[in-house]
């Protein structure tokens, strides 16, 4: 495993209320560069060769989302996604924390290569922290020109809004995200159009998550060839493992990598049982499927032996009937009978029909719903049925 830090090299050792800290460990060198080469196209070659995926938690190729905008003329946005509302998730809280001026400085690297000159960061309603920290940064890195009219005297403009939500989980869906923005209802959109041809205001927008941002000034300064060798990921650990927290490490790093190396192991005198990979919406991973990849927003759970799978399920379920927008009655029916017989398997009162309808209403779920929030109310489920045999 190697030791690249590409986000967290100065987590805990520069102060984040100072901008001179960043600046004093190289930090807004990519964006002077870029000023100095005005050169958007070179910066779109970059991150196109970077294979930068998303990490909010598709795993979209970066560059490609980047071109389709790009290349069409006029007004466009980019939009920051802070939202992060999946449970068991904080990494993109701790980078705005620990060091908000890498995430504006590729914000700005990220918003003038596609051309846009209005860009949002899209916060967590809860984040009152990162919000003060974000805002404090956006102020200094005015003063210095890093953002505003003209950056440091050249041709490019930049103005950056935070905008924070209501704590919604589905508002970090990026088409309910903009919604949001625009002072709509918080609900996703069919798509196409995709927000890449009519996003915020019928504009052109890109979209991503926070922690694909604040990669971009390492790609801009050391070159995407590089980066695709080195490429790393944070991952969130949690649950019945020696050290909790949020890590950085190589993008190809295991489930099993992760507990064993990141994680120290299983706590003493705990049994492994499964691990739960990309928070609530994830699935259920027994011993022998640990040598897979890390998906979606790289949240892990360790659970062991002892957790109460029963508790497990209504806390999921009763998460996700909470966070159903409403839009489509499959989900919002759906997750609300999901929740109605995880607390009849709780109190020990399920009957043959619940089983049976359980089956319905998770194929419903996967296969019927308006957005994705839908199927991934089903997962956990579905997997503990087929995994750990919780019906039989
Ligand atoms: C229900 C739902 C919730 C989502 N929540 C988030 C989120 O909190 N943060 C995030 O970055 N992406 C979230 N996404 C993914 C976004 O729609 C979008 O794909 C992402 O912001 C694109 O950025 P990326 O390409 O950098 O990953 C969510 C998607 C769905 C369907
Ligand atoms: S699947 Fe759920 S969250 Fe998505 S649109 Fe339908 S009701 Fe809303």
């Amino acid at each position: 495993m190697n030791n690249i830090k590409i986000i967290t090299e100065h987590w805990g050792k520069i102060n984040p209320l100072k901008i001179e800290d960043y600046v004093s460990v190289g930090g807004y060198e990519a964006l002077k560069e870029f000023i100095e080469k005005s050169d958007s196209e070179g910066a779109l070659k970059e991150v196109k060769l970077s294979r930068l995926s998303g990490r909010g938690g598709a795993g979209f190729l970066t560059g490609v989302k980047w071109e389709m905008v790009s290349a069409q003329k006029g007004e466009k946005y980019f939009v920051c996604n802070l939202d992060e509302s999946e449970p068991g998730t904080y990494k993109d809280r701790l980078i705005a924390e620990n060091n908000p001026h890498l995430l504006l400085e590729g914000l700005v690297l990220s918003a003038l290569t596609i051309g846009a000159k209005k860009s949002y960061i899209y916060l967590n309603g809860n984040y009152e922290k990162a919000k003060e920290v974000l805002a404090r940064a956006i102020l200094q890195a005015q003063e210095r020109k890093f953002l505003g009219t003209k950056i440091l005297s050249s041709k490019y403009s930049l103005e950056i809004e935070i905008f924070s939500g209501a704590g919604a989980y589905i508002c970090g869906e990026e088409t309910a995200l903009l919604s949001s923005i625009e002072g709509n209802r918080g609900e996703p959109k069919m798509r196409p159009p995709y927000p890449t041809e009519c996003g915020l205001f019928g504009k052109p927008t890109v979209v991503n998550n926070a922690e694909t941002i604040a990669s971009i000034p390492w790609i801009i300064q050391n070159g995407g060839k590089k980066y695709l060798k080195c490429a790393t990921k944070l991952f969130v650990l949690g649950g019945s493992v020696k050290n909790m927290g949020v890590f950085e490490a190589p993008i190809a790093t295991t489930i099993d990598e992760a507990i064993t190396k990141l994680g120290g192991g299983m706590q003493d005198g705990k049994e492994f049982w499964f691990a739960q990979v990309g928070g609530a919406s994830g699935g259920i991973y027994l011993e022998k499927e640990l040598g897979g990849p890390i998906l979606g927003s790289g949240a892990i759970l360790v659970v062991d032996r002892t957790a109460d799978i029963y508790d497990l399920l209504l806390s999921w379920t009763g998460f996700f009937r909470r966070e159903s927008c409403g839009k489509c009655v499959p989900c919002r029916e759906g997750t609300f009978r999901l929740h109605e017989i995880a607390e009849r398997l709780v109190d020990g009162e399920i009957a043959d029909r619940d089983k049976e309808a359980l089956n319905d209403i998770l194929w419903t779920l996967e296969n019927t719903t308006f957005c994705p929030l839908g199927k991934f109310a089903a997962t956990a489920v579905r997997n503990a049925i087929d995994k750990l045999g919780i019906l039989k």
